[in-house]
């Protein structure tokens, strides 16, 4: 079953004020708002787009922050949502096909998980999602002002550089598609 933008944002909007705080839920609006506007420049479908932003981090809704990845998956499956949207909450936290390449220090080895990112071919939803991830906390925010955000918050860990490189090559890759800075998409990141 396909997910509108629409569905998504009230499966988002029904976790309001039900776990221990709501600052997920704006983030992932900022993702979906963010990731429509790219898909916009690239004729890419925006309603996905947006879509994929607002479940990305569904999982937080439905059992601890830290198992998110999983239980957004399984989450959406067990709704019968189809691949390439359940899919989402397992991409968005690794770059480069690698479960290493993420925030916040090595991440348990789940083998489901960590061969699902080895093996899985990222579309460029996935990548728009992921740059988004790194571009937002409620509101939008360079890459470099959310990682050391993230770093503040989690600490410096052992991959720490290699994600950060990685997701320099992200924006890179990302600029390349459109043919500019994708930060011109979002006058307000400089103000923020
Ligand atoms: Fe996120």
């Amino acid at each position: 079953m396909k997910l509108s933008s629409k569905k998504a944002l009230e499966l988002l909007n029904s976790f309001v004020n039900k776990t221990e705080h709501n600052g997920w839920i704006t983030h992932s609006i900022c993702v979906g708002n963010s990731a429509g506007k790219i898909a916009e420049k690239l004729n890419l479908d925006v309603d996905k787009a947006k879509a994929l932003g607002y479940i990305h981090d569904i999982g937080k809704g439905v059992g601890e922050f830290s198992n998110h990845v999983m239980n957004g998956y399984n989450y959406l499956k067990d709704l019968g949502y189809d691949d390439e949207f359940a899919n989402i909450c397992l991409t968005h936290s690794y770059l480069n096909n690698d479960i290493n390449c993420t925030a916040g220090g090595i991440p348990k080895d789940i083998p489901f998980r960590t061969q699902f990112i080895k093996n899985h071919e990222y579309t460029v939803y996935e990548k728009i999602i992921n740059l988004c991830d790194l571009m937002c906390t409620s509101v939008n925010v360079t890459l470099e002002k959310r990682l050391i955000d993230i770093m503040i918050r989690r600490g410096v860990h052992e991959n720490t550089v290699y994600h950060i490189k990685e997701a320099q090559k992200l924006k890179q890759e990302i600029d390349n598609m459109l043919g500019f800075n994708v930060y011109n998409l979002f006058p307000d990141i400089l103000d923020n």
